[in-house]
């Protein structure tokens, strides 16, 4: 089908149904209030639409399904690894594949093979669990991002791109033997699901090469970031997204994947590397933390159909009715003038917090407190990404005060309808009329690591 049409509808039909849950506001002032005010620990049997994440959540084809029948369930070898490397290798064009259980697995393989305590390892704005691995295999994130990123009103159209000179800088004063690979992710989560461009990346390989550091990339949502190279970026309008994922790996080394989100399965993930010792330390490892080295802590049958989700995710309509409905959802409530992050990003929408909450201190954690009452008005249940989810310094104890305070509407992958969106869009609209009566929350529990997944709170 053609890249480029004027209106934009799912590219499938609907074959099986959830069926929703809908609670009185009485039931859920209970619930929040037993969760601690924290929309992770709400159990799913009382959320409405669910908007936590989009991990995990997508929903699978018929192919895919389909595929779970043809596991083979054998403790070594099976033919469903050899189903995943080929599609890796097809799609991204890296050489080696280690499967793992999700995402960060990857990063674990990946941190505690190339990174020695005191080393530094730059990247467009932190991820939660990536910063913890480096952390944990005794290395610092650096942020190198542009300005940009951190500014929810600017409309730069490639927010995740990497300051240059910043990274230069950075290498110059640690050392380049203290840096052992720059981490690019694609889309940017942290900022608002926002991309780089091609040509930024290119740069960030010549300079990197000057130095003799890889690349890998956080290719989470790598054909996201694809998409908004297609669509924004001259000279890639008739490139298929595929073909500029392709363009996009050829300029790195490997990359760590959640195959929860662009491959549009329930489980899984992978590191991929072209770099031979890389993979003979990371098999090493996978097989301590995971399993065998061909099955990762997967069972054949989810490895078949992440193989499957990876040629499937691959499609120009697919990915365009994904962002699409994101947007749609996006302009939906800028129309209604609330405060949201532009541009629009790839997988979810996020609400400025602090604009919305223009009259709560950060210490009063607005974006956890607007996805506390979002849940409260409607039984939808939204995220945070802001001081919590940035933790503690670990030298000073003190939170990381991030510049972006901000409460995410994720959207899972071929599971909510425009309607589901509309609604979305009245709630927060009456959760938005109701904003002076909020108080904010203080937080009575925190857990050591990652701590928006069970911190508690209550109000202030
Ligand atoms: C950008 C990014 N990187 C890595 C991960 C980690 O993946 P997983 O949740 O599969 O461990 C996530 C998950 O949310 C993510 O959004």
């Amino acid at each position: 089908m053609s890249v480029v049409k004027q209106s934009w509808a799912e590219p499938f039909k609907i074959k099986s149904v959830e069926p929703l849950t809908m609670s009185t506001r009485e039931e859920r002032e209970r619930v929040l209030r037993l969760a601690g005010y924290n929309t992770f620990l709400v159990p799913s049997k009382h959320v409405y639409i669910d908007l936590l994440t989009d991990s995990g959540t997508s929903a699978m084809s018929d192919s895919m399904w389909a595929a779970m029948m043809l596991g083979d369930e054998a403790y070594a070898g099976s033919r469903n690894f050899e189903h995943l490397v080929n599609a890796v290798r097809k799609y991204y064009g890296f050489r080696h594949v280690v499967p793992t259980h999700q995402g960060r697995g990857a990063e674990h393989l990946l941190s505690r093979s190339l990174i020695k305590p005191g080393d530094t390892v730059p990247g467009n704005m932190y991820f939660t669990t990536t910063r913890l691995h480096q952390e944990l295999a005794g290395g610092a994130f650096a942020d190198v991002i542009i300005a940009e990123a951190h500014d929810p009103h600017s409309t730069h159209p490639f927010k995740g791109n990497v300051d240059l000179q910043r990274l230069d800088d950075l290498i110059r004063s640690v050392g380049a033997d203290r840096v052992p690979y720059v981490s690019i992710a694609g889309t940017v989560n942290m900022a608002g699901g926002q991309p780089f461009s091609m040509e930024n990346l290119r740069q960030v390989r010549s300079l990197t090469s000057k130095y003799g550091i890889p690349i890998y990339l956080d290719a989470t949502r790598l054909l996201e970031n694809a998409y908004f190279i297609q669509r924004q970026e001259e000279g890639y309008s008739n490139w298929t997204v595929a073909e500029i994922v392709r363009e996009i790996c050829a300029l790195a080394d490997g990359c760590t994947m959640s195959g929860k989100k662009d491959s549009l399965v329930n489980i899984g993930g992978f590191l991929a590397t072209n770099d031979k010792r890389l993979y003979e330390e990371a098999c090493n490892l996978v097989i301590v933390y995971e399993g065998l080295h061909t099955y990762g802590g997967l069972a054949g049958r989810d490895l078949e159909a992440m193989a499957r989700g990876i040629a499937e995710s691959m499609s120009d309509d697919h990915i365009r009715a994904r962002i699409g409905q994101v947007e749609y959802l996006g302009e939906t409530l800028l129309k209604r003038k609330i405060p949201v992050v532009v541009p629009i990003g790839g997988h979810a929408v996020f609400l400025n917090a602090r604009s919305f909450y223009d009259h709560l201190p950060q210490d009063a954690f607005p974006a956890q407190t607007l996805a506390a009452n979002l849940y409260l008005q409607s039984g939808i249940r939204a995220m945070e990404r802001g001081i919590v989810s940035a933790g503690r310094n670990a030298e000073t104890g003190d939170h990381n005060r991030p510049a972006l305070e901000l409460t995410r509407l994720t959207l899972p992958r071929r599971v909510y309808t425009q309607a589901h969106m509309d609604v979305t869009a009245e709630a927060v609209g009456e959760t938005y009329a109701e904003r002076r009566k909020t108080t904010g929350l203080k937080i009575t529990f925190e857990p050591k690591y990652l701590r928006f997944f069970r911190a508690r709170f209550r109000p202030r």
